[in-house]
């Protein structure tokens, strides 16, 4: 998406060979414009799938997965990232470690927002490891929903998050796919036609 990649190419921050700053439009100011830009990207791309619901995991996708609710007129639903396992019939839990950040949490679901013949777009702000992604599609289909796709805003091709989704049977659909990022250079894949 053109839009995302000048953003990133005038706004974002590469710190190292792994990480990209991007705290001025996406993780801690949101730019609402280029936003709803990417909800409907997103909904033009995932439009055609029979989407029932949006699904994001706390913080930073629930912007963009906001944007692409309202864009496909379906609900938001939030995965939380609780500290330890809860005790309790109506939650489903498992456990997502981050390699970027070395931290463990139990995302976490009310089954009660999930139903059997529900089919769902995930959405979130980066793809690495995949690890979030896969926990998330481990809950949604623990709760029988089927998974319609999975968007990112930004993906690090030079990771490996994309290829296991990829070999899960997964529709990845990302809008920035960074091939190379280095202290001030960051390079793309060229989008697909
Ligand atoms: P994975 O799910 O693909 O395996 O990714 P990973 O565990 O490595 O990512 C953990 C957290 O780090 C996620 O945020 C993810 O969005 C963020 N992250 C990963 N790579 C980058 C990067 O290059 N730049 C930035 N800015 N963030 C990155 P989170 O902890 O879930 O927090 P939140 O931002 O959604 O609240
Ligand atoms: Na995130
Ligand atoms: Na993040």
């Amino acid at each position: 998406m053109k839009e995302l990649e000048e953003k990133i190419l005038k706004e974002g921050h590469a710190l190292s060979e792994n990480i990209l700053k991007v705290d001025s439009f996406i993780n801690h100011q949101v730019d609402p414009v280029l936003m709803q830009q990417i909800g409907d990207a997103f909904a033009g791309h995932f439009g055609n799938k029979g989407i029932t619901k949006v699904v994001t995991i706390e913080s930073s996708g629930i912007a963009p997965a906001l944007m692409t609710a309202i864009s496909l007129n379906v609900p938001m639903i939030i995965l939380k990232k609780q500290p330890s396992k809860v005790l309790n019939d109506n939650l489903l839990q498992t456990v997502v470690t981050s390699f970027t950040k070395g931290t463990s949490y139990e995302l976490t679901l009310s089954h009660q927002f999930i139903e059997e013949n529900d089919n769902v777009l995930i959405i979130d702000d980066f793809l690495a490891n995949g690890e979030a992604a896969s926990g998330a599609i481990r809950l949604l289909s623990e709760a029988g929903a089927s998974i319609a796709g999975v968007g990112i805003l930004i993906e690090k091709s030079f990771q490996p998050g994309r290829d296991k989704l990829i070999a899960q049977g997964v529709d990845v659909y990302s809008l920035a796919r960074v091939s190379r990022l280095a202290k001030g250079v960051i390079e793309f894949i060229p989008e697909e036609c």
